[in-house]
């Protein structure tokens, strides 16, 4: 719920998030997704925005009447995009004005290498499954990294099944060292886990390799967690 007297503590800074799920297409009617609703990273942009940051998101494809309530904030300004190249562009213009970028959004590792202008029919494939060649797309994360600005922070956001012999925040530092982010979001996905739903769990870890936070609760409740981290560390 609301509360009586908000917190200011996220004034002055400018975010840049990106959320929800890049499509990569393989003709005029067909693409390669994936399940990301965008909505932990809408949430993400809300909480800092509701805290008093100027947000600027960039969203792929999510579901609209959760962008609808964070596009009529008046401190969140709303670029859409469709592949992962668009939102790498987008994301590149973006960034320098940056204090923070909060990468949220899922992004296809691989494109079509060569997507059809006319759609593929079985007619012409006489019977015969066509095979789909894919190339790897850019690492936009990385790009970020490697760009940022001077005193500029970078969050990633890490999807994760579990394996046996191996924890969640074990796979997070890897993966943390591997981006080179400030802070790491990992939230545990599977086939009822994660996706399109109320309710989030996030472990997130820092620079130190160090598990910061473990929350779970709205994806509000863990945005503001993550929006807490952000700040702790500035
Ligand atoms: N990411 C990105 N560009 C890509 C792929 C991922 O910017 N081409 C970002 C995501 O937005 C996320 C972070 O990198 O913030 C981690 O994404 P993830 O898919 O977990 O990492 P990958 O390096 O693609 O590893 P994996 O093989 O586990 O998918
Ligand atoms: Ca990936």
């Amino acid at each position: 719920g609301r509360v009586l007297a908000a917190r200011c503590d996220a004034r002055g800074l400018r975010f840049v998030v990106s959320a929800g799920g890049t499509r990569e297409p393989i003709d005029p009617v067909r693409y390669i997704g994936n399940r990301s609703s965008g909505k932990q990273g809408v949430a993400v942009a809300v909480a800092a925005a509701d805290r008093g940051a100027e947000v600027t998101l960039v969203v792929a494809h999510a579901d609209e009447a959760t962008l609808a309530l964070a596009a009529a904030h008046p401190r969140i300004g709303v670029h859409r995009a469709d592949t992962a190249a668009e939102l790498s562009e987008t994301l590149r213009g973006l960034a320098p004005a940056a204090d923070v970028i909060v990468m949220a959004a899922a992004v296809a590792d691989y494109r079509v290498a060569e997507a059809s202008d006319r759609k593929l029919t079985k007619e012409t494939s006489n019977g015969v499954p066509p095979a789909i060649t894919l190339v790897e797309n850019e690492d936009i994360l990385a790009g970020l990294v490697e760009r940022r600005a001077e005193g500029q922070m970078v969050v990633g956001f890490a999807a994760e099944t579990p394996e046996a012999g191996e924890s969640l925040a074990e796979r997070g530092v890897r993966k943390r060292r591997r981006k080179g982010v400030d802070l790491l979001a990992v939230n545990e996905v599977g086939w009822s886990t994660g996706f399109e739903q109320v309710d989030n769990a996030l472990t997130i870890i820092d620079a130190r390799d160090e598990v910061v936070a473990s929350v779970a609760g709205t994806k509000r409740e863990v945005a503001d967690a993550l929006v807490d981290a952000v700040l702790a560390i500035r």
